[in-house]
């Protein structure tokens, strides 16, 4: 039988930040920064000359003070390149929560991943995310997504990148990514088929605070958990739009409250004011207050000790 995608187990990710690995101030930053997730990178924000020296900082990150409530991704080189491989090692190495892997074209490019962290023992809780930004990549969206269905599969979250996906095809990049669209939606399509994340493209145009919210609010209205980040300046635009807000909650609340009431023992569907709710509305809404719930502790645990 198949998961329900609100059932799966759910993380908050609704700001993702990419950090280069290469500046160890940036790597630092992320103590103080209020994003739900860290990509570290060692792909593309990395120049080639410098990869050895983006590890180095890297594991030394790793060595200090731990990343306290977010959630830790490194981006690797693919393993078609002459990095990829010591990517994997530092992986294993230093067990974040996720490894990254760009440029995810078929199912094999996830199992050859897998592989490498079998072989090494790594934790079954460390993850493999897939960054889908090639023609083949999202024409196979379905059937990477699928294979996380294989016995011992990490797969766990695929990450849209529109920039290597318009420098392949042509489309150029305009507000309300028109021509995007379909080819995002069946992103969504084959992640919820198959109980994934999805999280959406970067926005490169980081002064632009009007633009990421509209595309935010975009992304949140096409299904999308979260987005891929490349400033600070953009958390707060993500977790506001990816977050419920007030009245989303009280409804969810109220649909809650209405299902517990004894008259609705027995029942699928109720009448609340003149408005059909169904139990999979049920679902929904528990979702939806769990996901603020988490979002509450998350405050919380910030906020400081008053004495
Ligand atoms: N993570 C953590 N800190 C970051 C950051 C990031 N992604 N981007 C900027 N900062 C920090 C800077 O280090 C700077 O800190 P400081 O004032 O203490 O020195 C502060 O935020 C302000 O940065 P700003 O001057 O506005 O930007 P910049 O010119 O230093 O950097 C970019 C702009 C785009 C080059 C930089 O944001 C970046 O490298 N982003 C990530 C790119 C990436 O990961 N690409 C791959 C995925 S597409
Ligand atoms: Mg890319």
């Amino acid at each position: 039988m198949s998961q329900s995608p609100l059932t799966r187990s759910m993380n908050l990710r609704r700001s993702v930040l990419s950090v280069p690995a290469i500046i160890p101030r940036a790597l630092e930053k992320t103590h103080q920064l209020d994003c739900d997730s860290v990509i570290f990178d060692l792909e593309d924000s990395v120049a080639p000359e410098k990869k050895a020296e983006a590890r180095e900082n890297l594991a030394a990150f790793f060595r200090g003070k731990p990343l306290e409530g977010k959630e830790r991704i490194i981006r690797i080189n693919g393993l078609d390149t002459i990095w990829g491989r010591a990517d994997m090692d530092l992986v294993s190495t230093l067990g974040p929560d996720a490894v990254l892997l760009p440029k995810v074209d078929e199912p094999q490019d996830i199992m050859a991943v897998g592989d490498i962290l079998a072989d090494a023992d790594a934790p079954e809780e460390l993850r493999i995310w897939a960054m889908i930004e090639t023609p083949r990549g999202v024409l196979n969206a379905a059937a990477i997504a699928e294979s996380g269905r294989t016995a011992g599969s990490r797969l766990d979250c695929f990450v849209v990148g529109l920039n290597d996906l318009r420098k392949e095809t042509g489309v150029l990049p305009q507000p309300g990514r028109q021509y995007l669209v379909p080819w995002l939606m069946q992103v969504i399509l084959a992640v919820r088929a198959y109980g994934l994340g999805a999280i959406d493209s970067v926005f490169n145009d980081f002064k632009d605070s009007d633009a990421l919210d509209a595309e935010c609010a975009e992304a949140r209205a096409m299904g999308f958990d979260g987005k891929m980040l490349i400033h600070p300046a953009q958390i707060e635009a993500a977790n506001r739009n990816f977050g419920p807000d007030a009245s989303a909650i009280a409804e969810a609340q109220a649909i809650i409250k209405a299902f517990a009431d004894p008259t609705a023992d027995g029942l699928n569907v109720i009448n609340a004011n003149g408005r059909m709710i169904e139990r999979l509305h049920l679902v929904q809404a528990e979702t939806l207050v769990h996901k603020a719930r988490l979002i509450a502790e998350r405050q919380s645990a910030k906020r400081p000790e008053t004495k």
